[in-house]
């Protein structure tokens, strides 16, 4: 078959090893490494990218369902945001003074976004999480922070395990030493319990009055239950700490105003990444004057912050959504594909499906054995079968303009193979005997789903 791939992994994983013996760890994120996949079927280094696909340096080509970890929504290269990158390289980078294209940025976003009346720009999303931190310590005067969700690798967050490595098991990874991390910082970072305002008020009563902000993803894959987010803003505002929504994920994909536009809750502040600049390195933390002008006085400053080549990113980036209504292909086109692989999952009879909204979805298994292991062996199956076949597919799926009704019948055939698989070796109690990779390690635990 055509898309089975010719050439092996051989290559990656020469490479990938001088890279280990190089680069700390391999990767610059965690979830680049291939032993969050299916290790040594995975590939680990690619060439290039177009669309929705990747070849990879053994030269073969993938279909790919993460699209680098949800942060390139137009696809691959995209002509009309390479073509304003291309443009504005040729204009320079940025010199001395800072350019228009900030401004022209920031009122596209704060006639974007509910609670932006003022914009700062940095690179990435830990990068925001930590100035929109840095922001509402200096408003507030206060040093505590409850948060809810994985918000960056940043001291302010990891300070969470500084009294019990257990304290962000379930938020990221488990054991996480916070080595590095200075001790004098424990108990400043307190977590509280996703759809549960119990848990948020007892953080808020038990450190009355000492709460500089309450940080959370507003949602992930699912839509958070009803009445959730207005009872948070309610709690936030009566205990005068600053509420933060982290959209670096929702922003600008489950709604053109992200997950605040959606559900119609607006936080004080809100930060922004991953769907902000389709794959440059780009990040924003916008909120209310009143609460954002205190930055002004803070030393809150970086070189690059002012690149003007990875702003023109962003700013087309947010005019293309806007020109094609992404948002709205995303969500339908990602319930077309999750559709067709739960429809095919039903026909094999494998007790898998994908689950969560059009932009952004998840597997999940309906074992009758709860042994979390049977799950990360079947995840890695699923994912080492997938590649072979020419698809980059994870735990978690992020849509993007570039996934069309072309690569779904492509997809189709696939996946079929691949639950065929599936079903001979759930059905022979064999799954571990089918793996020809390592067991996936720990993908990042998210509470909030
Ligand atoms: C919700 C959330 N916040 C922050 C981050 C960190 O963003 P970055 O990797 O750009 O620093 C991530 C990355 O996965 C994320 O999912």
């Amino acid at each position: 078959m055509g898309y089975h791939r010719p050439h092996g992994v051989q290559r990656s994983y020469e490479l990938f090893a001088r890279a280990q013996s190089l680069i700390p760890g391999g990767t610059q994120l965690i979830s680049r490494r291939p032993d969050r996949y299916a290790f040594g079927v995975t590939p680990a280094l690619a060439e290039r990218a177009k669309g929705c696909r990747f070849w990879d340096v053994d030269g073969n080509e993938y279909i790919d369902l993460q699209m680098a970890v949800g942060a390139c929504v137009l696809g691959y290269a995209d002509d009309a945001v390479d073509a304003a990158v291309i443009e504005q390289i040729r204009r320079g980078p940025a010199p001395s003074v800072s350019t228009t294209i900030e401004l022209e940025l920031a009122e596209e976003l704060t006639a974007t976004i509910p609670c932006a009346e003022m914009v700062r720009f940095c690179k990435g999303g830990g990068e925001a999480n930590a100035i929109a931190i840095r922001i509402a310590r200096a408003y507030t005067g206060r040093d505590k922070i409850a948060f809810c969700g994985y918000h960056g690798w940043h001291d302010w967050y990891l300070a969470a395990n500084l009294e019990s490595t257990a304290v962000l098991n379930d938020y990221l990874l488990p054991g996480i030493e916070p080595a590095g991390v200075p001790r004098g910082l424990a108990g400043t970072a307190i977590p509280f319990a996703w759809e549960n305002l119990d848990s948020l008020e007892q953080v808020l009563e038990t450190h009355k009055g000492e709460i500089a902000a309450i940080i959370m993803e507003p949602a992930r894959s699912f839509d958070p239950k009803p009445g959730y987010l207005e009872g948070v803003r309610e709690l936030a505002t009566r205990h005068g700490a600053v509420l933060i929504f982290d959209e670096v994920v929702t922003g600008f994909r489950l709604h053109i105003a992200g997950a605040q536009g959606k559900y119609g809750v607006v936080p004080d502040i809100a930060t922004y990444a991953k769907a902000i600049s389709n794959g440059y390195p780009f990040g924003a933390v916008a909120g209310r004057r009143e609460i954002m002008s205190t930055a002004a006085d803070l030393f809150i400053s970086s070189t690059y912050w002012s690149d003007p080549i990875t702003a023109a990113a962003a700013l087309t980036t947010i005019r293309e959504y806007k020109r094609r209504d992404v948002q709205t292909y995303i969500d339908r086109m990602g319930k077309r594909y999750m559709q067709a692989f739960n429809a095919l999952a039903e026909q094999a009879e494998v007790p898998v499906r994908f689950a969560g909204m059009g932009c952004s979805f998840v597997l999940q298994w309906d074992f009758e054995d709860p042994d979390p292991l049977l799950r990360k062996q079947a995840t890695t199956l699923f994912i080492q079968e997938c590649n072979k076949r020419g698809i980059f597919a994870a735990g978690g799926t992020h849509m993007c303009w570039a996934h069309t009704e072309a690569e779904l019948e492509e997809l189709k055939p696939r996946w079929a193979e691949v639950l065929e698989v599936l079903h001979d070796a759930i059905r022979k109690g064999d799954i571990a005997g089918r793996l020809e990779a390592e067991i996936s390690k720990e993908a990042f635990r998210r509470l909030v789903r």
